[in-house]
């Protein structure tokens, strides 16, 4: 007999005479003649009510029947006469699958520290709130997919190991051969070979960033999007960075920052809209114990239009603003979290879009405009973040985009393929990066980058 999702199971319209769930047993209650379990099985945030009778033959295993174990219920879904849900199972039969120490499970029922289950992750996908946290990342890749989709994207897979530095966005990670450890041992490397050969003779690092790739293929598809893991050596512990990250990258040819803010805002938008309709018990749950104030928030980005300033009028504000701020602001310096926070939680109280940076602080691809001062650069900033994608329309023109590499003190020669695509048929050209794992902060409320990917890499974060 096949199992129903507890999801299904609460969602039914009429009673069923046979019906099979399994899943982790949260609670066990004794009480005269029946116990009573709340199993969840991840399929939704709620758990489903099933009660033993102490008649049923297979009442014995009881005994073993504790919190974290895993169960196979068969028996009947009928109406609930308790409040708060409707259906309820009445078993016919028990099963452990698989029991569970009482002393020693680590998730007992009580609120654990987000410290504390970080040293657990392989367990917190059973609470609440990573069920909820990696349900929802699930449904915003999905809404991600669908966006590019809908708007005739292709999605395209670039590298993970690559050759170069070309993009400059961070510390790469460099990639080693090691010698093949065999049954009688580890053999010995040929003589002078041991860690110089990394790719077959030839240095590989981890990708920051799958953008010139994409580059490359949205001038022959046109329209192109990855969605890939990116990895940046960066040691710094933030709540924000860490050393590997999911990153989705459109790309799209006959096109201007204009086109590039408006799909970033759309996409952002239709994201939200979708996840809020769809996780609604999942995002309810963050809004109640995790981030109050959440969902209200997620409307106002859903439904109002981000605000826009250029990176000279943000500057503006931030220095008639008033606030002290730790770090110094000045045209031609960067904006830190700090700035970028107080832009879209306090002065503009939504998403805002800054553009047009100055050349000095982005990187040799952005489109040089007029002022030959400023870059067609764009960074959506959102409240409680701050950076959420960073963007630009390309530099198209051949013997600009020299000059720029040649300023970085780069040799042109190191990009030979990616100046052939400005050599043959060049286009104007736009596109970003989002930082999934910024966006799913954003839709959750969760603080810390840590907390919205099952199995986090930040410095001392590779156990699991
Ligand atoms: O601004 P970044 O460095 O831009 C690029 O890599 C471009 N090549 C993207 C493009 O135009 N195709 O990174 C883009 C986004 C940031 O806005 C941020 O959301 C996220 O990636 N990000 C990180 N997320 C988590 N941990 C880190 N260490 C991150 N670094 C960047
Ligand atoms: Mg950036």
């Amino acid at each position: 007999m096949a199992r129903t999702p507890v999801a299904d199971a609460l969602t039914a319209q009429v009673p069923v005479a046979h019906i099979r769930i399994c899943g982790w047993v949260r609670t066990r209650r004794d009480a005269k003649g029946f116990s009573f379990l709340e199993i969840n099985d991840g399929s939704c945030l709620a758990n489903i009510q099933c009660i033993v009778d102490e008649a049923l033959p297979d009442y014995a295993a009881i005994k073993d029947v504790n919190t974290g174990a895993a169960v196979d219920v068969r028996g009947e879904l009928v109406e609930s006469p308790g409040k708060g849900q409707k259906w309820e199972v009445r078993a016919a039969a028990l099963t452990l699958l698989g029991g569970a120490d009482a002393e020693a499970y680590p998730l007992q029922k009580k609120r654990h520290s987000d410290e504390f289950l970080r040293t657990i992750a392989h367990l917190r996908a059973r609470t609440n709130k990573f069920g909820a946290a990696f349900r929802i990342r699930s449904e915003a890749a999905y809404a991600i997919h669908e966006f590019f989709r809908e708007r005739g994207f292709f999605h395209v897979h670039t590298p993970i190991l690559t050759g170069s530095d070309c993009e400059g966005a961070g510390e790469m990670f460099r990639v080693t051969t090691l010698p093949a450890s065999g049954a009688s041992g580890t053999p010995v490397p040929p003589s002078g070979n041991r860690f110089e050969a990394d790719f077959f003779g030839k240095e590989c690092n981890l990708t920051v960033s799958g953008q010139l790739e994409a580059e490359a293929l949205a001038m022959g598809l046109g329209k192109v999007y990855t969605f890939g893991p990116t990895f940046r050596a960066e040691n710094s512990n933030t709540a924000r960075h860490a050393a590997e990250f999911w990153m989705i990258e459109p790309e799209f040819a006959f096109a201007d920052l204009n086109d590039d803010m408006e799909l970033a805002e759309a996409m952002t938008r239709t994201v939200v809209t979708r996840v809020l309709e769809r996780c609604a018990a999942d995002i309810e749950l963050f809004d109640r114990f995790v981030d109050n104030g959440l969902i209200e928030r997620l409307r106002t980005i859903a439904g109002q239009p981000f605000a826009r300033v250029s990176y000279r009028e943000a500057i503006e504000l931030l220095k008639a603003c008033g606030k002290k701020f730790d770090y110094p602001v000045s045209f031609g310096l960067d904006l830190q979290t700090e700035h970028e926070r107080y832009l879209a939680e306090e002065h503009f109280g939504k998403p805002v879009i800054v553009y047009n940076y100055p050349k000095s602080i982005k990187a040799f691809y952005m489109r040089l405009n007029d002022d030959n001062e400023t870059v067609a650069a764009m960074d959506v900033l959102v409240p409680r973040i701050g950076e959420l994608i960073g963007g630009s329309q390309r530099e198209e023109r051949l013997d600009v985009l020299e000059g720029r590499i040649r300023e970085m003190g780069q040799n042109p020669d190191d990009y030979w393929w990616y100046l052939d695509l400005r050599r043959f048929g060049s286009v104007p050209h736009a596109g970003f990066g989002l930082g999934f794992e910024r966006l799913l902060m954003l839709l959750t409320g969760i603080a810390n980058i840590r907390d919205v990917v099952p199995f986090p890499r930040t410095p001392g974060n590779l156990e699991f």
